[in-house]
């Protein structure tokens, strides 16, 4: 079952009613899954920062990596996030290196509720390689290059303001526990807006 993490003390002190809901995690932790998801039970808006990225460049992320590097698709991600946090309310779902970002990370805790969707490893592996569309993974062994990842990036991810369990269990349930949180924190609550406050009440 997809819980909440129990130990977690949720403090939110920016004004919610400004923010933007900021999924970050590994590859195959579920941000675009349950990113939509959650912006549906919200009645806000969803935007996965990779497809705008790639709707921005005309080329998809392998393709970005390939041609330019990933120093470039590096620049795009900043841009089209800093572009997405300044725009209404929202759901955001990023890709596993943004948050790795200074200048994003900073960005997003300022702007908006960063929400850490963490998964274990063998998870994360077994989503991952149903496809093929991730260039980091073609650096070596994916389950090598995932831990080698993670021990780098979650002395970064630790710093988002909530932080839940999407290694098992429903979809559903770890939007429930996201929700949870975030009423813990008031966040939910107090966000004006008929739809996402009756939407987030259910
Ligand atoms: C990356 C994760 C990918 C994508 C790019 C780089 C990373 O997004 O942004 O391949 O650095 O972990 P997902 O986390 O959505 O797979």
């Amino acid at each position: 079952m997809a819980k909440a993490s129990k130990a977690q003390k949720v403090s939110i002190t920016k004004d919610p009613s400004a923010c933007s809901l900021v999924l970050v995690g590994m590859m195959g932790a579920g941000k675009s899954t349950i990113g939509r998801r959650l912006a549906a039970r919200l009645g806000v808006a969803f935007v996965d920062a990779d497809a705008e990225i790639e709707r921005a460049a005309g080329q998809t992320v392998r393709e970005i990596f390939d041609a330019h590097g990933e120093a470039e698709f590096r620049r795009g991600e900043e841009r089209v996030i800093a572009r997405l946090l300044d725009g209404e309310p929202k759901v955001i779902a990023t890709g596993g290196g943004a948050f790795v970002n200074d200048r994003t990370r900073k960005r997003i805790k300022e702007k908006g509720i960063s929400i850490w969707l963490r998964a274990e490893i063998p998870v994360l592996l077994e989503r991952v390689m149903r496809n093929n569309a991730r260039p980091l993974l073609k650096r070596g062994d994916p389950e090598s290059v995932l831990r080698k990842l993670a021990e780098e990036r979650y002395r970064y991810y630790e710093q988002a303001d909530i932080v839940v369990d999407s290694s098992t269990g429903p979809h559903r349930e770890v939007v429930d526990a996201i929700v949870k949180k975030l009423r813990a924190a008031e966040a939910v609550s107090k966000t004006p807006g008929p739809t996402r406050t009756a939407a987030a009440a259910r």
